[in-house]
């Protein structure tokens, strides 16, 4: 890790600083944010342009939504990159998007690391070509100690592999002795999880307006919010997100509790909508 100051923050806009200033007086923002970045294929069909047009353009998204989360101080990001299922897309995309990861992390790692960004990833890593996976070990070893943002990619992914995944190795440790059924909890159970050292994401995101979950974290989110948009994936930049930020500070997240057991202060609740009101003005002023 590198303590030289953030070259993004040099970069930002008096409106963006203003933006991620009212996003943070909110006082809600998620610790955990995943996203299923979709619809990079029906951005290059509207320009007639290849499908590997359409995931050139997604990592300028990529790239734009890590670094508003790392400046908004956001703890987790977890990326839909890669799931189980696209191994079944035509070898020549599944080729594009191997080159397109390997070129990111090469690409990305150094800033990443200065930024104080941690990588790390979810999924069956050993089904990636050895040219990924020696990228992405290399970058998940150099940001190892960084103790920002951690972003986790999901690669080669899908939530059913990873709780059958998780059944195994308990399993395993039942046959070995080293546990009995009875101490399998909801809690020993994520811990076996790929993500078990994560928290469970509280937001959601899909972009492209499908409303689906496609094998993604299918354990985790039983309690996340959900936010869909239809704004394709390529074209998602921090502009979307803040919406979605912004929209998901002024959700109740009850947890099953009633809503007057929630309300202890109906004042900070008027604040956040009035925040609210101030933030969506300055999101059509950009
Ligand atoms: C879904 O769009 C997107 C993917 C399957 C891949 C996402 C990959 C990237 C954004 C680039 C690489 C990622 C990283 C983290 C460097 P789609 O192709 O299914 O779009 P469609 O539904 O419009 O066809």
């Amino acid at each position: 890790m590198n303590d030289t100051p953030s070259q993004w923050l040099r970069e930002r806009t008096p409106e963006d600083i203003e933006c991620q200033q009212v996003l943070r007086q909110l006082n809600r923002l998620p610790r955990h944010v995943a996203i299923i970045m979709d619809g990079n294929g029906r951005w290059a069909h509207a320009r007639n342009l290849p499908r590997v047009a359409g995931h050139r353009e997604g990592i300028e998204s990529v790239r734009d939504i890590v670094k508003a989360s790392a400046e908004l101080g956001i703890g987790y990001l977890t990326l839909y990159a890669f799931s189980t299922e696209n191994w079944r897309r035509p070898e020549a995309e599944v080729n594009a998007l191997m080159r397109l990861l390997e070129y990111y992390l090469k690409a990305e790692v150094d800033e990443l690391d200065r930024n104080n960004v941690r990588i790390n990833a979810i999924g069956k890593v050993m089904a990636l070509p050895k040219r990924v996976q020696r990228v992405l070990k290399r970058a998940i070893e150099q940001t190892a100690n960084n103790t920002g943002l951690v972003l986790t990619l999901a690669l080669s992914y899908s939530g059913r592999w990873d709780i059958l995944r998780a059944l195994q190795l308990i399993a395993l440790d039942v046959r070995r002795g080293k546990l009995s059924p009875e101490d399998i909890s909801e809690e020993l159970f994520a811990s076996y999880l790929s993500t078990g050292l994560l928290p469970e994401p509280d937001l959601l995101i899909r972009t492209s307006g499908e409303l689906r979950i496609s094998n993604f974290l299918l354990w985790e989110i039983a309690y996340t919010e959900l936010y869909s948009t239809e704004t394709l994936w390529p074209d998602f930049r921090r502009k979307e997100y803040y919406a979605a930020l912004a929209d998901y500070a002024r959700r109740e997240r009850r947890f099953g509790m009633t809503s007057d057991q929630l309300h202890d202060n109906q004042r900070a609740s008027s604040y956040r909508d009035y925040l609210k009101e101030l933030f969506d003005t300055l999101i059509q002023r950009r």
